[in-house]
Formats: structure tokens, sequence, C-alpha cells
């Protein structure tokens, strides 16, 4: 862009280049900041810092636009499958219908899973959180595969990503068995990857299993919708932990804990908490806006609010028209729906959240379709999980063929100054 920006700073001028990405945002190019001026900069949370340059997940928070290598969310939920937009979003392009098949069918050789990881599953107690469960099982993969991935072989780089996006449905559907007390289901190479990951999670041993596509269709659907969401808390974890050359199922357990969080991936259970909380308390929605508004309250509005939309979260839309279709599809009827569009409407006509430019995320209407497929509440953060693997994977591989440096902010100090032993009083 050949632009620059300037200031002083103890008498001297100093400079620093403009960077315009291809959409046209622009940042300063800071990476020799310190070395010219000793000064660092001060950003927590990172709200104004960028920390890579991707070239997998364009996001316009302000207008509401989300898209993966290009292609607009609402295009790719609509008319792909989940793996092929795995695919596109590790590998940069739509497959042709050879590479997806190998693809595939690559995936599905890798979906046997080390036995004994069902007694490591077994020894949790009944009650162990499966977002604990399956950051552990994650981890535990890595004794059953050892070394590390080589990165500079496409071959070995490609091996352990067909292994990992095919394990971790395996495990997913474990936790969820685990979850209910259910036997574990093995993994049925006949069926294409959610009709498999759906036979999986809800196949009964007394009974004849029956794919139901309205069930598939809105699986397929949610977990595209969850796919990437560029550097947001727990693919910052992935990419930060990948950088110190940690392997890829580690970087991937770190983010799994970084999902787990209530104001990151975890707000889907708590929406659903809260709307059920409202329920019991008569269904009064202005009584909990009122809390949320409160800063005297820890309380807020789960599902609402995000650090980069400040205008609709696309997938919310998506997302919201998907729970209406699947209610009715499946015949049932859920106060909580009701309870959660009358929140909804008031929250979008009320100055508070007018103002701050709160709008429902992603999490506010999934609960409502996990719940529609009788998936636990607890486990609904586990099925973000699921979904955000492939994203995880492209940051990961991107940051590392990148040769991107190892993460590592700075700080202002500001405890004691020097003091020894002897001055203590
Ligand atoms: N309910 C009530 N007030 C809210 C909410 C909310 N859900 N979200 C933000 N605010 C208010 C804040 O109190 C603050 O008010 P102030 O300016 O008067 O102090 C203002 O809006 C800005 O909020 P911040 O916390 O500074 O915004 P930030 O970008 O740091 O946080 C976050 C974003 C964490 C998502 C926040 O909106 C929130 O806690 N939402 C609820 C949890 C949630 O739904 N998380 C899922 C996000 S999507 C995802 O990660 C997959």
């Amino acid at each position: 862009m050949g632009q620059k920006i300037k200031f002083n700073y103890k008498d001297k001028e100093y400079e620093f280049p403009l960077i315009q990405g291809t959409e046209g945002e622009v940042g300063i190019d800071i990476k020799t900041l310190r070395s010219e001026t000793g000064l660092i900069t001060l950003d927590p949370g990172y709200k104004n810092t960028g920390s890579c340059i991707s070239s997998i997940t364009y996001l316009d928070g302000e207008n509401g636009i989300l898209r993966y290598r290009g292609y607009d969310i609402d295009d790719l939920a609509n008319n792909s499958s989940f793996i092929e937009v795995s695919y596109l979003l590790i590998f940069g392009e739509m497959p042709s219908s050879n590479e997806l098949n190998k693809f595939e069918n690559d995936i599905r050789k890798e979906c046997l899973v080390h036995e004994d990881i069902t007694s490591i599953l077994k020894s949790f107690p009944h009650g162990a959180h499966p977002m604990g469960v399956l950051a552990s099982l994650t981890s535990a993969l890595i004794s059953f595969n050892p070394g590390s991935v080589d990165v500079n072989s496409e071959e070995k780089m490609y091996h352990a990503i067909v292994q990992l996006i095919a394990k971790f449905s395996v495990l997913t559907a474990w936790v969820h068995r685990k979850v209910r007390g259910l036997p574990l289901n093995y993994s049925d190479n006949s069926l294409p990857y959610v009709e498999n990951l759906a036979q999986m999670m809800f196949k009964n041993p007394n009974e004849e299993y029956r794919s139901n596509p309205v069930i598939t269709s809105a699986l397929n659907k949610l977990l595209i919708l969850h796919a990437d969401h560029e550097q947001n808390c727990s693919t910052s974890t992935v990419r930060i932990v990948g950088s110190s050359e940690a392997g890829l199922f580690a970087s991937i357990s770190a983010g799994i804990s970084a999902l787990w969080g209530r104001l990151h991936g975890g707000a889907n259970q708590a929406v659903i908490e809260m709307l059920e909380m409202i329920k019991r308390d008569g269904g009064d929605a202005s009584k909990f806006m009122e809390k949320a508004k409160d800063k005297n309250h820890s309380f807020r509005l789960m599902g609402f609010g995000h650090r980069v939309y400040k205008n609709f979260d696309p997938r919310a839309k998506i997302i919201k028209k998907t729970a209406d279709g699947i209610l009715k599809d499946l015949g049932i009827e859920d106060p909580i729906l009701d309870i959660a569009k009358n929140l909804e409407q008031e929250a979008l006509n009320d100055k508070y959240f007018v103002d701050r430019k709160l709008y429902p995320n992603v999490d506010f209407y999934s609960g409502i379709i996990y719940r529609a497929l009788e998936i636990p509440t607890e486990m609904f953060t586990v099925m973000f999980a699921l979904g955000r693997l492939p994203g995880w994977i492209a940051q990961w591989r991107e940051m590392r063929l990148n040769k991107e440096p190892i993460g590592r902010p700075r700080q202002i100090y500001n405890g004691s100054i020097s003091r020894n032993t002897k001055s203590k009083g």
C-alpha cells in the first residue's frame, strides 16, 4: 500500500508502514516498534491487535459478513457438506469430486480409536463435564499417536489431519454416550461423515437405527456454521500453543479448554440454562433484561453480544431459521423457543442493547436445535468443538506453514521495584 504512519517520541520521528488486506482493512505494521523505539503497545484482550495475516476466514462485524476462503457462510451452509467445508478451510479450495472422495475415504480409514481410550473414558466419574473429558481424551490420543507432525512433509501433515478429523468424531460420540450412560458405538465406514456421526451418537443396542435426514441436515448445517471464526479465543490458543511446536493434537486439546468458557463456546450451554431459568420463573423475560443491564449484577444476557459483530451475527440468522424448521419437521413444541424469541425482540428494542450494538450471537439459538436432537445441555459445547475442529486445524496449518514465530506477548510491569530481603522492616 506504500503509506506510512508517523509519530514523534523523544524528539525523534518514526515511520511505520500501513498494511492492507484484500477486503480493505488497514493495520499498522509495528514489527520493528520495540527495536526502533524501545516502546511496546498495551492492548488487554487484544481488542485492537492483529496477531497474524490469514487467508482463511473473512469477518466484517459491522456489516454481519462471514466468509470462509471467500465463500459466504449462507452459501456454504445451504449447499455444502461439512467435510467439503473442512477441506476448503484446511486446503484453501473447494475439493473436486475426486479430491473429496479421497479425503472422505482417508478419514474413514482412520475411524478406529485405540481401544485403551475406552478405559480412560470409563474412569471419568459420572457427572464429569464433557468438555473436560473431550480435552483429556484428545490429549490422551497423543500417547497413542506419538511423534509431532513433520510440517515440512505435506504427506505427514495430511495424514495427521485426517487422523484427527476421524478420531475426533468418534471421541465426540463416545463422550455423548458416556453422558447418557449408553454403550459405545463404533464407526460404520459405509456411511458419510455426518450420518456416521449420528449413528455413533444415537444408535441404541435394542433397536434398528434409521438415519433421519432432518437430523443429519441440521447437524451438517450447525457444524458448518461453527467451522471457523478467525482469531477468536480458542483459535488464538491453538495458534499460540502450536507456535511453540507442540503437536497438532496438543494444540487442539488446548483449544478445547479455551472454548469451554461461558464467554466463548460455553455460552450455548449457558443460554439454555438461562432460558430454562426464565421459564421456571414464569417466563417473564423483562425481569432478566433488567438484571442484565444492572451494573451491580454479574448477570449477562447469554448468547448476546460479540467482540467483533456489532450487527446481526450472520450465523445466528441461519440457526434461528433452522431451529424453526427442525422443530416443525420433528413435530416438537418447545416453549423455550418462544421465550428466546421474546427475549430477542425485547433486547433488539431496548436502548441499552441498541446503544451497545448487542445482537444475538451464534450460541443464542443453537442450543434449541441440540435440544430438539435430544443432545444433553452439557454436550452443546462439545458439538461446537466438533464443528470448530477444521478451523482450528486450518489455522494451525497456516501458522506452521508461514513459519510464524513463537507467540510471546510483552507486558508493562507495575509490581514492586527492586528490593531485598534485608529491607523487610
Ligand atoms: N448482556 C448484558 N450486557 C452486555 C452483554 C450481555 N450479553 N455483552 C456485553 N454487554 C455490555 C457490557 O457490560 C459493556 O457495557 P458497558 O460499556 O456499559 O460497560 C458493553 O456491553 C461492552 O461489553 P464488553 O464485555 O466490553 O464486550 P466484549 O467484546 O469484551 O465481550 C462478549 C464480548 C464476551 C461476547 C460479551 O458480549 C458477553 O459476555 N456475551 C455473553 C456471552 C456470550 O454469549 N458469549 C458467546 C460469544 S460468541 C462465541 O464466542 C462463540
